[in-house]
């Protein structure tokens, strides 16, 4: 499949290189790739010479060009993004990795939107035409793509409106080694697994490592 990944952080990165290794046609999207190049930041400048064949475009040409896209950017920069791509996400299956994530008080951080709505859900609003599935924003970058590195299996979660959608990100899912995918239901679920990241970053804390996953025991 040919799948825009957008976003260059870890996740951008870990998610391209998992999904380029399965055999997929992948482009990272990025605000300028020319600059983001020239930031030559470690990590990055590592990345690249190891996937090699990962293209790197902007966030509208690589989204432009995608059967699927991944939002792997900073929660608080997605909507604007997003809006950079416009009718590019239309008819387009949209997996969103993104947290609603404000630091603007420190460690551990709040949620910019919860409750009564979703990143996911204004995500979808704002582009109709876009087939939203919120998934795997309930593990660390790593375990995204490495799931069996935990030593037993564990849950995660898929929430989105478009029955034929979902069947796509959980039918990836499984290529990346996530057996037991939960689907929560429509797309509002996902305020479920956004909010759980209040659990999750105490979680980290209390066990020293972002390296962990539920488990959904029936
Ligand atoms: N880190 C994890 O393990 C983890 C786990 C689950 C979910 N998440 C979620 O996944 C997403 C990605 O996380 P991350 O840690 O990989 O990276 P991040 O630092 O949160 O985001 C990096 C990406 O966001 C873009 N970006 C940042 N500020 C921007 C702005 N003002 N305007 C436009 N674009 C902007 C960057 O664009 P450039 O490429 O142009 O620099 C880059 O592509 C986040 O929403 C995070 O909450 C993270």
């Amino acid at each position: 499949m040919r799948i825009a990944v957008l976003g260059t952080g870890v996740v951008g990165r870990t998610l391209a290189a998992g999904l380029a290794d399965l055999g997929h046609d992948v482009t990272v999207g990025t605000r300028d790739p020319g600059e983001t190049l020239a930031r030559a930041e470690e990590a990055l400048t590592a990345w690249r010479a190891d996937h090699e064949p990962i293209a790197l475009a902007t966030f509208a040409e690589a989204a432009g060009d995608a059967e699927l896209v991944v939002n792997a950017t900073n929660g608080a920069a997605t909507l604007d993004v997003l809006e950079q791509v416009g009718e590019g996400l239309d008819g387009k299956v949209l997996l969103d990795v993104a947290n609603p994530l404000d630091f603007s008080r420190g460690f551990p951080p709040t949620l910019f939107v919860k409750d009564t709505d979703s990143l996911a859900e204004q995500v979808q609003a704002a582009h109709p035409g876009a087939r939203v599935v919120k998934t795997l924003n309930t593990v660390t970058a790593d375990l995204m793509v490495h799931p069996g590195t935990l030593a037993e299996p564990t849950t995660v979660f898929v929430s989105g409106d478009d029955a034929d959608a979902k069947a796509v990100v959980t039918g990836l899912l499984h290529e990346l080694g996530h057996g037991d995918v939960l689907d929560l239901g429509g797309l509002s679920t996902a305020r479920g697994t956004e909010m759980y990241l209040a659990l999750w970053v105490r979680a980290m804390g209390a066990l020293g490592t972002p390296l962990f996953n539920i488990r959904v025991v029936r």
